[in-house]
């Protein structure tokens, strides 16, 4: 569908959908077990926040509409929410092949067998060695629990990933993650770099610099080409060089201006577990926040939010983030979506 834009690129037409394939980060519930140090949802022990299988229902068929190829559940603990199963469903019965994040420290044998058939992959975050870990995660044996789990998913034949937060801390620990994921069959690992959000202020000093990133870059390619055969390594981080070549990507380009004829339209949302609909980034200054999924329609917010000074303001926001950040970053792995959220609590970006 193809609708007239105004000089800045912001459809005039009230009514559309994305132009773009989008992908979904649905945190359904804020409740943990855990206490993680660096929680950038600050999930609790008890639920504050929580969707019901029947609001999910509405919102993963709004999803179907809007042009949505993905689907990934998180939280909060997700295995901790009651109707786990039941959101699964809901999302096959709507064609997605969903993905959930967990902790892994619940996942029994009865669990995995029920959602062998409903899931692309379970992501289990792995953050260091035992000690480690269980330090990280703020509760001793969660570090056992969560091989216990990722135990019940080989048992299964559940298809599972690890995810590694990556500190100046855990970053000596790298090596034993790759070999890690490879003996116990992921299909993948993600390196994510901490980034700043939620608790993860209190721990804000352990973030890696910019120079650590791109060694962590290095370091990644090197680990993709020794465990290809097994598990594929990855870094949770953008190319200056995509960006740069297709600034699309980084939303700082659109439509005619494109030559791909992207649109710019934000292609990876997240539904935060009180509802709010964030682009791109969960840690963005609420001021750019979608709309709230609690108040109305996942449909109307998406509708309502092409052409509001929400949006012009992200467009603004990244077409200087790329002007002033981007094209002169220093190296070639560069964290754009924090730089993005960062920029976004500076005065006068807009
Ligand atoms: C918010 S957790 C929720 C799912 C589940 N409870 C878990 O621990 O995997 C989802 C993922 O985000 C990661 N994460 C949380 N806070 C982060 C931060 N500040 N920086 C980087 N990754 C973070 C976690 O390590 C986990 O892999």
């Amino acid at each position: 569908m193809t609708t007239p834009i105004d000089s800045q690129g912001v459809h005039q037409h009230a009514l559309r959908f994305f132009e773009e394939e989008v992908t979904f980060l649905f945190h359904i519930t804020d409740w943990c077990n855990l206490s993680c140090q660096h929680c950038f949802i600050n999930a609790q022990n008890v639920p504050v926040h929580q969707f019901t299988a029947e609001e999910v229902l509405s919102i993963v068929r709004d999803m179907k509409k809007l042009n949505t190829t993905r689907i990934a559940f998180s939280g909060g603990e997700p295995t901790l929410h009651p109707d786990l199963t039941r959101i699964l469903e809901v999302a096959v019965e709507e064609g997605f092949s969903p993905d959930f994040v967990s902790n892994g420290t619940l996942i029994t044998e009865e669990l995995a067998e029920k959602v062998r058939d409903l899931v692309r992959c379970v992501l289990i975050s792995v953050d260091g060695p035992q000690e480690y870990h269980d330090t990280f995660r703020g509760m001793k044996g969660a570090f056992q629990s969560a091989m216990r789990g990722i135990e019940a998913l080989r048992k299964k034949d559940v298809p599972f990933a690890l995810q590694f937060t990556v500190t100046k801390k855990s970053f000596p620990y790298i090596e034993w993650i790759a070999e890690t994921a490879s003996d116990l069959g992921a299909e993948s690992l993600k390196l994510e770099p901490l980034f700043v959000g939620g608790r993860a202020r209190e721990i804000a000093s352990s973030c890696l610099s910019e120079k650590e990133i791109d060694e962590l870059a290095e370091f990644t390619t090197r680990l993709y080409g020794q465990y290809l055969a097994s598990t594929s390594v990855y870094m949770g981080i953008h190319s200056k060089k995509v960006l740069t070549e297709h600034p699309c990507n980084a939303y700082a380009c659109f439509g005619s201006e494109c030559h791909r004829h992207a649109e710019n339209d934000p292609r990876e949302l997240i539904i935060l577990p009180d509802g709010n609909v964030v682009p791109v980034d969960s840690c963005l200054n609420p001021r750019l926040y979608m709309g709230n999924i609690r108040e109305k329609s996942l449909m109307d917010v998406v509708q309502e939010y092409f052409g509001s000074p929400q949006h012009r303001g992200f467009l603004a926001l990244c077409r200087k983030v790329f002007d002033e950040q981007v094209v002169s970053y220093p190296y070639e792995a560069i964290p754009w979506s924090q730089m993005l959220a960062a920029a976004s609590w500076e005065d006068g970006y807009d």
